[in-house]
């Protein structure tokens, strides 16, 4: 039980109550019945003295002689002071003692027979002394029922504070939510009742608690693991929510933004206008903008109007989608429509001259009418060639067939792409030399790892000059192999080793289509090596040659 003393306030203040209305009722009745007792002392004594002055003058009448011892007899036996005046008011008998006023004594009188007046009279003294003990034991009386009123007072607050107290104590916890702190509920009365309705409170309020925070622990996961930006905004145009992607895009902490203007937390004026038009119209708006002035990133914004539940608009949230890779995807994929239709126009267009000028010849220049059609079967291959090869990506690219994979020998694979292409190799002047002597045996498909060999070799060849040479080498390392495929041909300019990789790329763009090349080798070539996880790279000078290095897995 804790300790309770007047320094708190409410005991304080309801025992101070008790004791001041005690005390001035006390003070009250005290008063009243003191003044009450006096009086009616004073009258009852007046009548006594009258009544004891008509027996002594009954006693006194026929006596004529010694009447001074007789008057102190009768003054003696009645405990009263006796007078008697003559006529002219002169004292002949007197029963006051020497030394003491006659203006001390409560008097009456009454007239004698034979003339004169006779004094009865009592000590005031006498009756002061029954008037001080009545008022003194009622003031006694009125202390002890003060100290009485008290102490119930005392008792009776403690019994209604001290739960208060309890109470109060409760509801501090509860608000630093420290739930499952209960009052001890001991009486019916409403001081119990009240404690009973807190403890059900408190409950509620704990169920509510835990379930709100519950829910927004699973909203926090959600936004946080979403790659969509969220903001929300309220009609203050303040930021009340921001999940981590949102900050992402605006180099932000989310804690940081909640609580700024929605400008200062994004500084972009698109959006803020978007979230503005929203509130106002109370509309959902789409737009894709640039997330900053001149950047290559672009957002697609949704925003929304936040209502509440009576339909009320609370504020508005936006939602940004990264689009750029989206964007990015599509221009190429337009890129590559472009280059595809370009490189098909191209033999097509001559086809269609030369056939044309076939039809309105005469058919009697037959050479003319040879090359002419030779031309045409020519480019009839170019467009053979092209379309194997986008068929060739495509197909590595979808990922859809399996690479089918097994032990190959890599020696073999250069040997025979080596006798495939002496015969344009000769034609050029360009000797191929494969140095493996050896089997080098790799994981791979093989049919695949042939066209890298052909495409890479066929460069070699193609991109030489008269006695040039081709060589190919292998090093052997623990988990994999490197391939080197160099030649001493023309070489390649370093500003276009980045892109040589890329679709329809081409150092020199003229000479690579005389030379029959659809500019998709190399594209083909780093899509296999990619799918057999291994790596392909470039070294080059122009004039000196070039050497591409493949790594592949070893097989065992
Ligand atoms: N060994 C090489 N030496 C010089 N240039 C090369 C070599 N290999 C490739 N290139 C350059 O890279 C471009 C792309 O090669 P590739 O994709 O195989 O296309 P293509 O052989 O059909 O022209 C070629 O057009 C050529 O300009
Ligand atoms: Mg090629």
């Amino acid at each position: 039980m804790r300790k309770w003393s007047f320094s708190k306030p409410l005991l304080f203040k309801l025992t101070s109550l008790a004791l001041v209305v005690t005390l001035l009722s006390v003070g009250v009745t005290t008063f009243f019945v003191a003044r009450y007792a006096q009086r009616t002392l004073e009258q009852r004594t007046k009548a006594d003295l009258l009544t004891d002055a008509r027996i002594i003058r009954l006693a006194l009448q026929g006596v004529t002689r010694d009447l001074e011892a007789h008057i102190a007899s009768l003054a003696a036996a009645s405990e009263r002071m006796i007078i008697i005046e003559d006529e002219a008011g002169l004292i002949l008998v007197d029963t006051i003692p020497a030394g003491i006023d006659r203006s001390d004594f409560i008097t009456t009188h009454l007239p004698l027979d034979g003339g004169g007046t006779l004094w009865v009279g009592i000590p005031t003294q006498e009756i002061r002394v029954i008037y001080d003990n009545l008022v003194r034991g009622s003031i006694i009386i009125g202390f002890l029922v003060a100290g009485a009123a008290i102490l119930v007072a005392f008792l009776l607050n403690r019994a209604i504070s001290a739960p208060l107290q309890d109470l109060l104590v409760a509801v501090r916890r509860l608000q630093e939510r420290e739930f499952g702190r209960k009052v001890l509920v001991q009486s019916t009365d409403e001081i119990g009742q009240l404690g009973k309705a807190f403890n059900e409170l408190s409950e509620t309020l704990e169920e509510l608690f835990f379930k709100i925070s519950d829910r927004e622990s699973t909203l926090d996961t959600v936004l946080s693991s979403m790659d969509d930006g969220v903001i929300a905004v309220n009609m203050r145009r303040e930021v009340i929510l921001a999940n981590r992607a949102a900050a992402d895009l605006f180099h932000h902490q989310e804690k940081e933004m909640i609580g700024k203007n929605q400008f200062e937390a994004t500084r972009h004026e698109e959006l803020s206008r978007i979230l503005e038009k929203t509130m106002d119209g109370q509309d959902s708006f789409s737009q894709e903008m640039r997330l900053r002035p001149g950047s290559e990133r672009m957002i697609a914004v949704t925003s929304s109007p936040l209502e509440d539940p009576h339909g009320k608009i609370q504020g508005a949230v936006a939602v940004m989608r990264d689009v750029t890779s989206l964007r990015h995807l599509e221009q190429m994929r337009q890129e590559f429509v472009a280059n595809v239709s370009h490189e098909l126009r191209t033999p097509l267009t001559s086809i269609k001259g030369f056939s044309e000028t076939l039809l309105n010849s005469n058919f009697e220049d037959r050479a003319l009418y040879e090359r002419f059609l030779a031309i045409i079967n020519n480019e009839t291959d170019r467009m053979i060639a092209l379309i194997n090869d986008l068929l060739d990506l495509s197909r590595i690219e979808s990922g859809k067939q399996p690479l089918n994979k097994g032990a190959v020998d890599m020696r073999k694979v250069f040997d025979e792409t080596v006798l495939m292409l002496e015969n344009k190799a000769a034609a050029k002047g360009v000797t191929i030399e494969n140095n493996i002597y050896y089997p080098v045996m790799v994981e791979g498909d093989e049919k695949l790892l042939k066209q890298v060999a052909l495409n890479l070799v066929d460069n070699g060849v193609k991109y030489n000059v008269e006695g040039g040479k081709v060589w190919i080498e292998a090093e052997q390392g623990l988990d994999s192999v490197e391939f080197i495929i160099g030649d001493t041909g023309l070489g390649i300019a370093s500003e276009h080793l980045d892109r040589i990789f890329e679709r329809f790329y081409r150092v020199d763009k003229g000479r690579a289509r005389h030379m029959g090349g659809t500019g998709l080798g190399l594209a083909i070539t780093k899509h296999i090596i990619d799918k057999h996880k291994g790596t392909i790279a470039i070294e080059s000078r122009v004039g000196k040659g070039t050497k591409f290095r493949i790594t592949l897995k070893r097989s065992n």
